[in-house]
């Protein structure tokens, strides 16, 4: 069994499809063993207070990066984790603990990588400039987590199409069905050593 740490800072919906997903046995050999906010505000902590999964809030600010990298290791360590899950976490993670877990993280992004990511690209702005560039197809990417933003080796990618008269929340809504499906099936893929 691997302990999962689950990595929020908003609503959750990722993680909300992905702990439905171990319940319901279509993700196997997993714990959720952690999820950790970088927000005492985020909605989907709630979600998991309510579900009985162990919770923490980390908040990054005042904090430099060596408090922020030996606070975070010592709650993953504390809950013995495997795997970070990102799923709409906002914070950059700091170089040490990225590298401490290599190849253990993995991140969702809601285009296909390489294009519209890297610093700046996240919310509605990632499908705006989708739009504003007259792609006809957008999609969703499951990858590892290093040292960069966005750069790390593709597990999981799956196209949508883009329609003339989308707006960015329409996309937004149709990207997200995508994110839903594939990263459980990548979370499966990497803990079965299918990648
Ligand atoms: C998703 O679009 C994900 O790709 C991005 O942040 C968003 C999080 O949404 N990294 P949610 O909190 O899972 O609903």
């Amino acid at each position: 069994m691997k302990n999962l740490a689950i990595f929020i800072s908003g609503s959750g919906s990722n993680m909300k499809t992905i702990l439905e997903n171990i319940k319901e046995g279509r993700i196997k050999g997993v714990n959720p063993a952690l999820v950790l906010s970088s927000t005492s505000k985020a909605r989907g902590l709630e979600y998991a207070e309510d579900s009985g999964l162990k919770t923490a809030v980390f908040n990054y600010k005042n904090l430099s990066e060596d408090e922020i990298s030996n606070g975070l290791i010592s709650l993953l360590e504390e809950s013995e984790i495997d795997f970070i899950i990102l799923a709409g976490f906002i914070k950059i993670l700091p170089p040490a603990l990225v590298k401490k877990y290599k190849n253990r993280i993995l991140n969702i992004h809601p285009s296909l990588i390489p294009k519209f990511c890297g610093k700046g690209f996240y919310g509605l702005k990632v499908h705006e400039e989708v739009i504003k560039a007259g792609e006809k197809e957008s999609g969703a990417t499951v990858h590892y987590v290093d040292e960069g933003v966005d750069t790390g080796d593709i597990i999981l990618q799956r196209t949508c199409p883009v329609y003339p008269d989308d707006t960015a929340e329409v996309l937004q809504k149709r990207v997200l069905k995508i994110e839903h499906e594939i990263y459980s099936e990548a979370i499966q893929m990497v803990i079965s050593g299918e990648n």
